[in-house]
């Protein structure tokens, strides 16, 4: 059986990682790596690859950044190429970004089996360029994992067979078991003068919060707000630091303490042992809601309402006293109690390749 891996953006590479080094373990299955290059920095992709010791793609796209209609045409074209050399038998896509939409398209037009893994979350903003990657991979899947029971009522209100659903709990959650250790040795914290829950830990970079100056700027005189109570620390996509520059706001973001991005075992050591998290990403929803941290994400909607229902997430917007307020009860220690849900357990990628194997 062949089967080619397709990671693109940052938080494909947590994703593929478990899923490869678990389908390394069946003789009976090739698997070939394609990064399609969507995300190239050193400190957005190549670092990943070492602290996940995933190995090296077999083939890169190189197609970088542009605009939506560029990047995924670009990676159409490029994939197909890859897709009639090789002749896999099925195409492994992860999470919403461009990269998955694209490679599931070529696939699925030539009659190769398309796999979605975190198949049918949904946010119902179709703003989110996310949530239409989301529904159209879906639509072409063949085989759909997902990693919580309210996707496969969005995906039957989709019309999509229930045979094609599988319950296979989080990967996301099976490569932050595998590393919690190790991500205990890094010296992260000592490197930043940070104190072990003295201080909170910010990511932002959805284009609906930064890409207006209004929005941008009404963000940042929050959290300078909360920086005058916890000191924040914020490691800055390239795309809000250009934002940043480009709107004018330098100023603005002095009181946070803005670090270039970090790979995946410091940036895990900062949730570790951060006293919350301020975000707009949907996969450190997940990782906080297992690590029992208190997040606040800063969106209108959540495309992973179990880590509200269940876990540690709080969904907050960007309004200001909702946010504050949030903080205070973080702060006085009457934040709401969480749970773990069910199957991120770290055997979701386990799963995943038994589930392959049988349908093959
Ligand atoms: C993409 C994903 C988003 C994911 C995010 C994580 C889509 C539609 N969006 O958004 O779901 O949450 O990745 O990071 O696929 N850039 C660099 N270096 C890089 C990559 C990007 O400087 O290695 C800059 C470029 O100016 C680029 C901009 O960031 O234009 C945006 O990159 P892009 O891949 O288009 O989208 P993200 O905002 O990263």
């Amino acid at each position: 059986m062949k089967i080619i891996n397709v990671v693109g953006a940052r938080p494909n590479f947590m994703k593929i990682a478990p899923i490869i080094s678990e389908m390394k373990k069946y003789k009976e299955i090739e698997s070939l790596l394609v990064h399609t290059g969507q995300h190239y920095d050193e400190n957005m992709s190549r670092s990943f690859f070492d602290d996940l010791e995933i190995p090296r793609p077999d083939i890169n796209l190189n197609v970088g950044s542009a605009s939506h209609a560029i990047q995924t045409a670009d990676i159409m074209i490029e994939f197909e190429k890859v897709c009639f050399k090789e002749k896999p038998d099925y195409v492994l896509v992860v999470g919403d970004v461009n990269s998955t939409i694209a490679c599931a398209l070529d696939a699925k037009k030539l009659g190769i089996k398309v796999i979605h893994i975190e198949a049918g979350l949904r946010s119902f903003d179709m703003k989110m360029p996310e949530e239409i990657n989301r529904i159209l991979t879906d639509q072409i899947a063949d085989l759909l994992f997902i990693t919580e029971e309210d996707a496969k009522v969005n995906l039957s209100n989709e019309g999509i067979s229930p045979k094609k659903i599988h319950f296979v709990g989080n990967v996301m959650i099976d490569i932050l078991i595998q590393n919690l250790r190790k991500c205990k040795k890094s010296n992260i914290l000592k490197a930043l003068a940070l104190k072990e829950k003295e201080y909170s830990l910010l990511t932002l970079h959805r284009p609906s919060n930064v890409d207006s100056k209004e929005k941008l700027q009404k963000i940042l005189q929050t959290l300078n707000e909360i920086s005058e109570k916890i000191p924040i620390v914020f490691p800055i996509h390239p795309r809000t630091e250009n934002m940043v520059q480009k709107f004018g706001l330098s100023e603005k973001i002095k009181c946070i303490k803005t670090i270039p991005p970090l790979g995946y075992l410091d940036f895990m050591r900062l949730i570790v042992g951060s006293k919350f998290v301020l975000t707009d990403s949907g996969g450190i929803q997940e990782e906080t809601t297992y690590l029992k941290i208190p997040c606040l994400t800063m969106r209108e909607n959540t495309e992973r309402p179990i880590t509200e229902f269940v876990g540690s997430n709080v969904i907050v917007g960007t309004d200001a006293d909702k946010i504050l307020s949030n903080v205070r009860m973080i702060l006085s220690g009457n934040f709401k109690n969480s749970k773990i849900p069910k199957f991120w357990d770290g055997k979701a990628s386990e799963r995943i390749v038994k589930t392959i194997l049988d349908d093959f």
